[in-house]
């Protein structure tokens, strides 16, 4: 723990020292094949994950793993390109650093993106979904072992997990962008591998829209340390046993692709909406 604490305080002096006066209120994680969604920004400093002690060094293909800071229509923000999962097995050491580090540098809202599976047939490849409560089917939580009270309580209130004052801001920002969003209950599972359709089948009964394998450990530790968080999923498949295709992660990035274009759009106008701007 105290060594997880060092890395903050130096994670957080690095990016100060490459980005001195950017003052961002918000950070958006990028989920697979979404990079370019950072892209929109006018860059400020570049930082990769290898040169900030701690933070996760990601292994799978389409994630990156860098660290972005620019203005998106003046409005500052940090993009986290590339995440760790409960699959790669190395834990929430990481995720814990990356998502505290941001918290350390003022930022009060972290807005989650990532590539899901839809369990309704009108949602398909390509859409969007902003994501109004979850399902956490890992097994595990990222909050387990002893807790640092100075980051926040043993016991966590997860009624307001997904903040619906922002989740109002982020509907506006899509009807202003003119992007078709629709809204979902996101059922983390562990993974790595994709689900059977009897899984699929139970997380639909107990009332999930979409399914995946990342962004609750990041919205529980986000919201543990007071960070507001609201949440998009890019629909890249439709869930197991619900079209005819066989699941691969060639077939998320490339369902990413297709989404990348409005996901763009929406965080650009969610950001540049007025709560944002300095
Ligand atoms: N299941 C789990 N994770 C995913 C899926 C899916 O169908 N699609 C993209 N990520």
């Amino acid at each position: 723990m105290a060594e997880e604490q060092n890395n903050i305080q130096d994670c957080a002096a690095i990016i100060r020292d490459k980005a001195p006066d950017f003052q961002p209120k918000i950070a958006v994680m990028l989920g697979s094949g979404l990079g370019v969604v950072a892209d929109l920004m006018e860059e400020v400093a570049e930082i990769s994950y290898t040169d900030l002690p701690g933070f996760p060094q990601p292994s799978v293909a389409g994630h990156e793993g860098n660290l972005r800071c620019g203005t998106v229509e003046g409005t500052p923000v940090i993009f986290l390109k590339g995440r760790q999962h409960l699959y790669e097995g190395e834990g929430v050491s990481g995720l814990k650093t990356m998502i505290r580090t941001i918290k350390t540098l003022g930022v009060e809202v972290l807005f989650l993106t990532n590539a899901a599976g839809s369990m309704i047939a009108s949602f398909g490849p390509g859409s969007l979904m902003a994501i109004t409560d979850h399902i956490n089917l890992t097994g595990t939580n990222p909050l387990t072992g002893p807790n640092d009270e100075a980051w926040g309580p043993r016991f966590l209130d997860m009624s307001q997990a997904w903040d619906k004052g922002l989740r109002q801001t982020l509907m506006e920002s899509a009807n202003r962008a003119e992007v078709t969003l629709g809204t979902g209950v996101y059922a983390c599972f562990l993974g790595p591998t994709f689900e059977t359709p009897a899984e699929i089948n139970m997380a639909k009964a107990i009332g999930a829209d979409l399914v995946g394998m990342s962004t609750v450990p990041e919205n529980i530790i986000a919201n543990h340390c007071g960070l507001k968080c609201v949440g998009v999923s890019a629909v890249t498949n439709l869930a197991a046993g619900m079209g005819s295709e066989l699941l691969s992660h060639e077939q998320t990035l490339a369902g990413a692709k297709l989404a990348e274009n409005s996901m763009a759009k929406l965080v650009r106008s969610f950001v540049s909406s007025p709560t944002f701007h300095l």
